[in-house]
């Protein structure tokens, strides 16, 4: 954990952003896979763990906004428990360790609660992401579960991010111990990627690493040789001499912060000339962005200056055609280049997606996008010092989105189908890095990961 300071200064700066009020946190619980005592990993809710750190299930942790007071709700464990579990500290031990001084068993939380609501006081939620989570807020307000929704507060909603959005010298240094797993899982996949080796092997291989040295992955690890599938978490294929393997997988360090990379390389580590040409403008792509990252500058202005480089390559190799930047004002890019450059990153690896992102990347100024692909883009608004963010171009041949665009006749003036044809069997390529906006620029986090060809054929040798 943070020193306790940091989270009472955390919870004292949260209360100075809200008028008045309770504000109700509550932890996350044990969640079952298969059978109630069977449960997967436990994973805290970040947000409680933001404002009170500790890692176990079942508290609920209530700022008051008005007496100044903050409160721990838990029980703690009886001897049944400890005989299963071990010996744990105390609920008020733990409150201690984050300065909490009122503590009470978690069924008294209902009392609390439902005492304010009854003197009329406001509370404030966050949306809940977990049906057990929206169960027990209901318990403790009264109000119905499908209603849970329409009491969320986005005076709270706003305040959090404001305050998470700027990472401290201490929440760097765990994303940076992230980092350095990372480089770890991805360097040994580099090294493991020859013909005839299964997909499964190295995912599995790299999701050891993330465990045996952090807390796991920050999620489920993307590793294949169809890298035109965005999010692909299937795992069977093995490895064929021609194809690239994309990799995007990062690790949580013990504090839960993210690291989120992705690397693309070639099948017993030499790039063909085909492979090299579009590695080279998805590279362009992600340096070129990197490079002109300060704060001031819009993410949305860098997302669009990724879509123009891809679409200057593919100029140049006859894929696409036309004028580059109509083209991308258009969005016909979209057909090779679906998503958005990149997202925030810190205790969640989307970070704070759960609050809304349109909350955490847009703001008055920047509204999103409906256009195809635009449209995916996470993080629009200007960037500031003290935000992570990733930085995550890609090329793609996605097959059946070409059909359809083909059949439809969209974007002719700037996409020669004929030419993008023989490069349905490609897949795809994605460079992902993960950078701090500094006060006059910025700082791609950790140890660097082989990224241009070179290095990674250097590495694969
Ligand atoms: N690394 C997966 C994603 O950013 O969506
Ligand atoms: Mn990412």
């Amino acid at each position: 954990m943070f020193p306790k300071e940091n989270y009472v200064q955390r919870r004292s700066a949260l209360r100075k952003k809200l008028d008045s009020g309770i504000v109700i946190l509550p932890g996350n619980s044990e969640s079952s896979m298969n059978y109630p005592a069977n449960a997967f990993r436990f994973r805290q809710d970040s947000n409680f763990l933001y404002f009170f750190g500790l890692d176990h299930p079942d508290f609920i942790g209530v700022i008051d906004i008005d007496d100044q007071k903050d409160y721990l709700f838990g029980d703690d464990l009886d001897m049944d428990d400890i005989i299963w579990m071990g010996p744990q500290p105390s609920l008020h031990e733990m409150a201690m360790e984050v300065g909490v001084d009122e503590t009470g068993p978690f069924g008294k939380a209902e009392e609390f609660i439902k005492g304010a609501i009854q003197k009329k006081r406001k509370i404030h939620l966050l949306p809940p992401y977990r049906g057990d989570t929206k169960l027990l807020l209901s318990q403790i307000t009264g109000i119905r579960p499908f209603n849970i929704d329409l009491w969320v507060s986005e005076p709270l909603i706003k305040a959090v991010i404001a305050l998470r959005s700027y990472k401290d010298d201490l929440e760097i240094q765990e994303i940076e111990f992230a980092m350095d797993i990372a480089w770890e899982m991805h360097t040994t996949a580099m090294k493991m990627a020859r013909t005839g080796v299964g997909e499964r092997k190295i995912a599995g291989t790299i999701e050891g690493i993330a465990l045996a040295r952090g807390n796991g992955v920050s999620f489920p690890i993307i590793l294949s040789i169809n890298g035109q599938t965005l999010h692909n978490h299937d795992h069977s294929n093995i490895l064929e001499p021609g194809r690239m393997m994309i990799t995007d997988a990062g690790a949580e360090s013990m504090l839960h912060y993210a690291s989120d990379i992705t690397r693309t390389v070639p099948v017993d580590g030499k790039f063909d000339q085909r492979q090299r040409d579009i590695y080279e403008i998805v590279l362009k792509a992600n340096t070129e962005t990197i490079r002109n990252i300060r704060p001031g500058v819009t993410n949305k202005n860098l997302h669009l200056m990724a879509a123009r480089i891809i679409t200057q390559g593919l100029k140049e190799l006859g894929i696409m055609k036309g004028n580059a930047d109509e083209a991308v004002s258009m969005g016909a890019n979209a057909l090779f280049f679906p998503h958005g450059l990149g997202h925030m990153m810190g205790l969640d690896v989307h970070d704070m997606e759960g609050l809304g992102e349109n909350y955490v990347g847009y703001n008055d100024e920047f509204r999103r996008s409906e256009q195809f692909g635009l449209a995916y883009l996470r993080l629009a608004k200007k960037l500031e010092p003290g935000f992570v963010f990733t930085i995550e171009p890609g090329i793609y041949f996605i097959p059946p989105l070409f059909k359809q665009w083909r059949k439809e006749g969209k974007f002719t003036e700037f996409i020669n189908y004929d030419k993008a044809e023989a490069y349905l069997d490609f897949g795809g390529i994605r460079i992902e890095d993960d950078v701090l906006v500094t006060g006059d620029g910025y700082r791609v986090l950790g140890k660097p990961i082989p990224k241009t060809a070179d290095e990674i054929e250097a590495i694969m040798s």
